[in-house]
């Protein structure tokens, strides 16, 4: 019998999360060596590759036509999918999703920037042709940024309409500090899984609160100090793992505490075990020649939509666990054999290990080759990605529907609490980004959150 999956979330991602395409190609560059590590090892496992879960781009586009059958009905979708004029030639994932769109019969769709949409009759435009939906690849303070210096009226009606999934009402709850609300005041409207998965959080300032085990700390920053080792300072609204100060790998406190009171809008939290979200993968060392066992950190997104739980994207790397900080994207496996996930890690890493570095350093070539083939690549070279999938089972992914369902219902529990003004303590944002929030509440719309687990398998 298994046992419930470990570990907590880091983030929601409510604004405009993203990776969507990225797990696809990496089961496809996983699937590869897998398949020649099984041939040549003959290991005794069954591994499944081709779950719905680990292709989140299919589902994503049903999200977007729910999106725009709710206003539209049975008309042919012209999707927009919008992003900064400057990523819009070398970002692939949004490169692909609109690829993909127009690969599907009777659709339409077209990547642009936020200028090339027009308001006629009442209705939007790109070009001649009649937009049903738009995808805004930022969050709301891009779009402050922009209209400094372009007409962002369409775009802004377009929001206000609701062509614009996700409502950009949803964005506020994503703020990081949310899970202060959901660790205190919030904590009696939340889902048991949401309390279990969610981190002791507090607004960085000096203050007094209750600290993770509910008694009174008089000063926070001093009680940050003493506890520095485990705690990690992440900015509010940050992204990409930039400004995150993780206490263990700090030893400057007074410098890194000084910097975020200075900089403001810092959270601290509680750091999530290390041994939860880390596991051992074969790894090669080209200069050294040699194959060995590497431990690395991982990082588990979750994406949960109206429907429910609609993939993953699993990412590895050193801490913060980004592919902007060095980490790559992992394959993901579903285990059909009757075995504990540790069980048939064990038995994947003993025989990758067996196989020895030349070997697998064909099979390491191989992988790269087809990264760069299939544009898994991250400015200048190929996507990292390991020798053998994250290992998840049936079970999990059970649990992981339960947990993101009641996500779903919590967030929403939330987004309705900021709209009638409790959360402002939690939701510290400009009037002008509260303005453009205020605009187009989700109230439980077809929409994608991104939840971040540092979760273990076992
Ligand atoms: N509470 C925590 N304990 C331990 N590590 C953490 C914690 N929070 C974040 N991290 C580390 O920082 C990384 C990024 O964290 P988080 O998702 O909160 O920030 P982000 O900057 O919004 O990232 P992204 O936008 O890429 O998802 C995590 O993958 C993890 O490596
Ligand atoms: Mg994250």
């Amino acid at each position: 019998m298994q046992g419930q999956f470990l570990g907590y979330h880091s983030e929601w991602n409510l604004g405009s999360p993203g990776g969507w395409v990225y797990q696809k190609m990496a089961q496809e560059i996983g699937s590869l060596a897998w398949k020649k590590i099984k041939k040549a090892s003959g290991v005794d496992l069954t591994l499944d590759f081709d779950h719905t879960l680990l292709n989140p781009l299919p589902l994503f586009a049903k999200l977007l036509f729910r999106a725009h059958k709710a206003k539209f009905g049975s008309e042919k979708p012209f999707i927009a999918l919008v992003a900064e004029e400057e990523t819009l030639e070398n970002v692939g994932e949004n490169i692909k999703c609109v690829q993909y769109l127009n690969s599907l019969e009777g659709v339409k769709a077209c990547l642009i920037d936020p200028t090339k949409l027009e308001v006629k009759d009442n209705s939007l435009y790109v070009g001649k042709d009649r937009v049903t939906c738009v995808f805004v690849d930022f969050n709301n303070n891009v779009i402050l940024k922009l209209k400094k210096k372009h007409n962002m009226s369409a775009l802004l009606f377009a929001i206000q309409n609701g062509f614009v999934t996700n409502p950009r009402g949803m964005e506020p709850i994503g703020a990081k500090s949310v899970f202060e609300a959901i660790t205190s005041d919030c904590k009696h409207q939340m889902s048991e899984s949401t309390i279990k998965r969610t981190p002791w959080t507090r607004q960085f300032y000096p203050r007094q609160t209750t600290c993770p085990n509910g008694k009174k700390i008089p000063d926070l920053i001093k009680w940050t100090k003493d506890n520095w080792p485990n705690t990690i300072l992440k900015p509010v609204h940050g992204y990409s793992g930039k400004g995150i100060i993780i206490g263990h790998k700090e030893p400057n406190i007074e410098k890194s505490i000084k910097h975020a009171l200075r900089i403001g809008d810092y959270i601290v939290q509680e750091f999530i075990p290390i041994d939860i979200w880390a596991e051992e993968f074969p790894w090669l060392d080209r200069e050294s020649k040699k194959l060995f066992i590497k431990k690395w950190q991982t990082d588990f997104r979750c994406f949960v939509t109206d429907v429910g739980m609609i993939g993953f994207v699993t990412r590895f790397g050193g801490i913060p666990t980004n592919v902007g900080s060095g980490g790559g994207v992992q394959s993901t496996a579903v285990l059909r054999s009757k075995m504990p996930v540790s069980e048939a890690v064990k038995r994947l890493n003993d025989a990758i290990i067996k196989l020895g570095f030349n070997f697998v350093s064909e099979i390491q070539d191989e992988m790269d080759k087809k990264s760069v083939k299939i544009g898994n690549v991250y400015l200048l070279g190929p996507i990292m990605n390991t020798l053998r999938p994250r290992i998840i089972t049936e079970s999990h992914i059970e649990q992981l529907r339960t947990y993101s369902h009641n996500l779903w219902k919590d967030a929403l529990t939330l987004e309705g609490m900021w709209i009638d003004g409790k959360l402002a303590k939690y939701v510290r944002i400009s009037e002008e980004e509260e303005e453009i929030a205020r605009l187009a509440p989700w109230r439980g719309k077809p929409a994608l959150i991104a939840a971040d687990g540092l979760f273990g398998f076992r």
